[in-house]
């Protein structure tokens, strides 16, 4: 096996300027708020405008972290997403073409619900193994939507990752072993026709748990690590408590000393998630740089990191913290991004949750006004997609 180090370079994260209040939405649904914040675990939960759709989150994201000479070296840009625009044509071709990026570059969208940017990271890891040169632009970018006065509409969300893998990664290396698990279940899917996912939810977190465990083992079984290798573990967040719940799970195999350190990191990894709801893709790494920005950390320090997509696949893989991985993300600007949000009510939620692009194929005109963001979406004309960047 390669002696190679490759990981994770670079982290850019790029969330709306709008979210909802987890007490305002429980108290209009006429639940208790403490079933919002403590039962589910969630404060706030982005709110996606019209303007905004995963190619410009994804674009918002990536512009943060890219240098113009990666340009050239990006060789492939992987997009994971389940709430893709076309069911032809890639994001990742319209991605590449808002970041300009090089002609000689693969450009692939990835799906199986919340893993793809998991199997985007592993393809990436491989191909960089191969190509030690190169570097992969890995996306998760996802708008959680389940429907209005529905049990899943407190765990939406919204938002897109975007990681650079490369050799000797600035962050975090990615250890070559990993477990992962695939089987046919119907726990959470969307047919071609719905804008809301369709959730069998108390299922679902069944399912989650029952393939943590199975991969959680299987990895044991495949390196020889056990619990008390770890510095911290990190969950796929659909709602915080989600990952909670994984972690009770294996808590009981560490010593009480170790259980408080995982349990602090724990607390760190979910922050920023609790803020932004579920990302579908990205919920795994918001939580990786949660855990990086807020926790105590240091170099040399393992983290194993649990990935789900319902339907379902999950997998455990791990990775080894570099020397001033800090380096690798802007964490002022990723608290000035959060902070700066403004509270829509609950009305204007219900509001901007009708208005997404409707499926009608019509020439629509979209109000930009209210978005500041680099990138966003002007509108479809002639059935296409009207992108635009603000320099
Ligand atoms: P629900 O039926 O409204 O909630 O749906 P509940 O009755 O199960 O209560 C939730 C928790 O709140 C419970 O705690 C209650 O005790 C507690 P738990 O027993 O779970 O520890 N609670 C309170 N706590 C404090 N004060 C109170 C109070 N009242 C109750 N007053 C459900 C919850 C998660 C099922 C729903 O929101 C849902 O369907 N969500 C969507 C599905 C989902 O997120 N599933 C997660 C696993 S699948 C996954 O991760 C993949 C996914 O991301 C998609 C993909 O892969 O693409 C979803």
């Amino acid at each position: 096996m390669s002696e190679l180090k490759v990981g994770i370079d670079r982290v850019g994260f790029y969330t709306p300027r709008l979210y909802l209040e987890m007490t305002d939405l429980a108290l209009a649904r006429g639940e208790d708020p403490a079933k919002y914040h403590v039962g589910i675990g969630q404060d706030k939960q982005a709110v996606i405008p019209p303007t905004q759709d995963v190619v410009t989150m994804a674009a918002n994201a990536a512009t943060q972290i890219l240098r113009p000479e990666d340009r050239s070296r990006i060789k492939m840009v992987l997009f994971g997403t389940e709430s893709g625009v076309d069911n032809s044509k890639a994001t990742a071709v319209y991605l590449a073409h808002l970041l300009n990026l090089a002609a000689d570059t693969r450009a692939i969208e990835l799906k199986q619900a919340c893993y793809g940017a998991t199997a985007g990271l592993q393809l990436a890891a491989d191909y960089v193994r191969a190509h030690p040169d190169a570097l992969v632009l890995v996306i998760g970018a996802d708008i959680a939507r389940y429907g209005l006065r529905t049990p899943g509409e407190v765990t939406q969300g919204g938002g897109a990752v975007a990681m650079l893998v490369s050799a000797d990664p600035q962050i975090m290396a990615l250890d070559a072993q990993s477990a992962y698990h695939t089987a046919d279940v119907m726990d959470f899917w969307r047919p071609l026709d719905r804008t809301e996912a369709l959730v069998d939810g108390r299922y679902s977190t069944n399912v989650y748990l029952d393939f943590f465990k199975q991969t959680w083992t299987a990895y044991q079984q495949q390196t020889g690590r056990t619990i008390a290798d770890f510095a911290a573990l990190a969950f796929h967040l659909p709602f915080t408590k989600m990952g909670r719940k994984g972690l009770r799970q294996v808590l009981p195999e560490a010593s009480a000393a170790h259980q408080q350190e995982l349990t602090a990191a724990f607390e760190a990894s979910q922050l920023d998630n609790r803020n932004v709801g579920n990302l579908y893709t990205g919920s795994l790494y918001l939580s990786l740089l949660s855990l990086w920005r807020h926790g105590d950390l240091r170099a040399g320090d393992r983290i194993g990191c649990f990935s789900y997509g319902s339907g379902a696949e999950g997998e455990f893989y791990s990775g080894v913290l570099q020397p001033d991985y800090q380096r690798g993300f802007d964490d002022a600007a990723l608290t000035t991004l959060l902070a700066d949000r403004r509270a829509v009510s609950v009305a204007e939620y219900e509001e901007l949750f009708q208005q997404q692009l409707p499926n009608n194929g019509q020439d629509v005109q979209l109000a930009v006004g209210a978005d500041s963001a680099p990138y966003y979406l002007a509108g479809r004309q002639h059935q296409q997609r009207q992108y635009r960047h603000r320099m």
